[in-house]
């Protein structure tokens, strides 16, 4: 028997720690947030994407009365950020979240937006930091691919060209 250990490195930064241009990113998170359209779940989720050429886009959870329909905030960033820049690879996330009037502690994408976060890392071939954004401090992970362990990249598919 063999015991595998997968260790996932955090930085935590208060707020004044972090470098001016993420400290920016995580503001315009928070100020995305309050763009949700929360009807059914009243969780206010703003994300904003940092490309390689300077740009910020932004994201806020889109619901719907069938709820699948929706989408997360990171997703709608992610997916704007792809469509609008194809060939510019992103640098960072940012995620921030309101509930009842309060920034929510650490939010964390799901499963879903982790994926699709990895695989704008690999079609960039390019780190992608996320910062989850409290109201004191801002957690920092250092890529997509941290965020899940045992991932499927699709690098077994026939043709696949990332390892
Ligand atoms: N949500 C996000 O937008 N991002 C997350 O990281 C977690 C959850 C949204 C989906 C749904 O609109 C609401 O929050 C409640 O799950």
């Amino acid at each position: 028997m063999k015991e595998i250990i997968l260790q996932t490195k955090i930085t935590e930064f208060a707020a004044d720690e972090l470098p001016e241009d993420f400290r920016k990113l995580a503001d315009t998170a928070l100020r995305a947030a309050e763009t949700a359209y929360d009807r059914y779940s009243h969780f206010q989720v703003g994300a904003a994407v940092l490309l390689a050429n300077g740009e910020v886009i932004c994201g806020s959870n889109q619901e719907n009365a069938a709820y699948p329909s929706g989408l997360c905030a990171e997703r709608v960033a992610l997916f704007y950020a792809g469509a609008k820049y194809p060939d510019t690879p992103v640098c960072a996330l940012a995620i921030a979240a309101i509930s009842e009037g309060r920034q929510v502690k650490n939010i964390t994408p799901c499963g879903a937006c982790r994926q699709v976060l990895l695989e704008v890392e690999n079609r960039y071939n390019h780190p992608v930091k996320v910062l989850l954004c409290n109201a004191d401090c801002i957690l920092q992970i250092e890529n997509a691919k941290s965020l899940l362990p045992l991932c499927f990249d699709g690098g077994e598919l026939p043709g696949a060209s990332h390892s």
